[in-house]
């Protein structure tokens, strides 16, 4: 516990992870595609402009409670669906679900997550499911039935992983779902004993949406980008998607979303939110960060459809600047996976009161008492 007390940022979780975790899962997370511009732009985006306080505005109470889904959650921002969480902490999914709902704000399992829905339906928080729309349609339609009758209260489609992005790191180090022992590796497995026992000896590594129907990431072993492009649907288009929203009838997000156009159709085809994201610089390297595109997306469908901006975010103001500009509520996978992989449950739980007091201090300094009345007025960008 001592170490994670002295982990007050996402970058303090990040290099305890990196001695935790044998080194293809810490690159996993850590990764993203090709020479990874987009992974490094996507934080150093919201250093292009500068928060511009208002004082003496009796700010003693802040609220950091907003919309979203149709539902009131008490951060403006939640925790991203991500892959293969019991790779990370042995706790997986269920630790991350648990800190979400002490903190009562979304969070999102995969459909490659580790736990099964009935476990995750345990949890009273609100919770997102993140569909993979795979060739096997069988497949496809068993996970929103699932989600339907353990009442998920969101459906996040993903549409930015169309093929698999070059994860160069990935091909280095060999790391698979399941992991492979392989000769290259052993030593990092060895010397990352808690891991490899809790691998071994705790509950077996299982994807419970998937292993009823495909054998790959379970019983063979392949590396995601390699899951990506073998397994799921490229010939997806918006009517197929448009038919997902007919039949799952709540609160429906598409995931990687980056263009105005695409944003537009996503208004026609009735989703109720975008989230504007390029998978955290894992697929097209190069594309531009979510918060560069915010603007751009909020004039197009600002008002007609809920936008989040997801990729990034290290910091309460990189949060409070997204919703200065226009967005609805931020999200991020690697601002607790870190956490997750440095501690479990009590990392997650420690890494969202490091935001939240962020937040809170950060609002105060700001002179903004709820979320609804940051503004533009409160961002200057340079050099406009
Ligand atoms: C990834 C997927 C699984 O980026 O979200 O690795």
């Amino acid at each position: 516990m001592n170490q994670l007390l002295q982990c007050n940022n996402i970058n303090d979780f990040r290099s305890l992870a990196k001695k935790k975790l044998p080194y293809p899962i810490f690159h996993y997370i850590d990764g993203g595609a090709d020479d990874e511009v987009t992974l490094k732009r996507n934080t150093e985006s919201f250093e292009k402009c500068d928060l511009i306080p208002n004082v003496l505005r009796g700010v003693e109470n802040i609220d950091l409670s907003i919309k979203l889904f149709g539902k009131k959650i008490s951060l403006p921002f939640f925790l991203s669906p991500t892959a293969l969480q019991r790779l990370f902490h042995f706790q997986g999914e269920m630790a991350v679900g648990e800190a979400a709902e002490e903190f009562n704000t979304f969070f999102g399992i995969s459909s490659l997550s580790t736990v099964s829905a009935e476990e995750i339906s345990k949890l009273n928080g609100p919770k997102i499911f993140q569909l993979y729309y795979h060739k096997d349609k069988a497949l496809t339609k068993s996970m929103i039935d699932e989600c339907k009758d353990r009442k998920f209260d969101a459906l996040a489609l993903t549409v930015d992983t169309i093929t698999g992005g070059n994860r160069e790191r990935d091909l280095k180090t060999g790391f698979t779902s399941p992991p492979k022992f392989n000769l290259k590796s052993l030593l990092s497995y060895a010397t990352s004993p808690s891991w490899t026992l809790n691998y071994l000896f705790r509950k077996k590594f299982d994807l419970p949406f998937l292993s009823g129907y495909v054998g790959q990431g379970t019983k063979f072993a392949v590396s995601v980008s390699e899951y990506f492009s073998t397994m799921l649907d490229q010939s997806m288009s918006w009517s197929d998607v448009e038919e997902i929203r007919k039949y799952w009838k709540g609160p429906f997000c598409l995931k990687g979303i980056m263009s105005t156009e695409d944003a537009k159709n996503a208004v026609k085809i009735g989703a109720s939110a975008i989230m504007i994201s390029n998978h955290g610089g894992r697929q097209l390297d190069g594309s531009r960060s979510p918060f560069d595109q915010l603007k751009e997306i909020l004039d197009a469908v600002g008002g007609k459809i809920e936008v989040i901006c997801d990729g990034g975010i290290r910091r309460g103001t990189h949060i409070l600047k997204a919703i200065s500009l226009g967005a609805n509520a931020c999200s991020g996978g690697r601002l607790y996976l870190y956490a997750l992989a440095a501690g479990g449950r009590s990392g997650v739980q420690r890494s969202l009161e490091n935001l939240k007091n962020e937040l809170v201090r950060d609002m105060k300094l700001l002179g903004c008492k709820k979320i609804s009345e940051l503004n533009s007025e409160n961002l200057r960008f340079r050099n406009e």
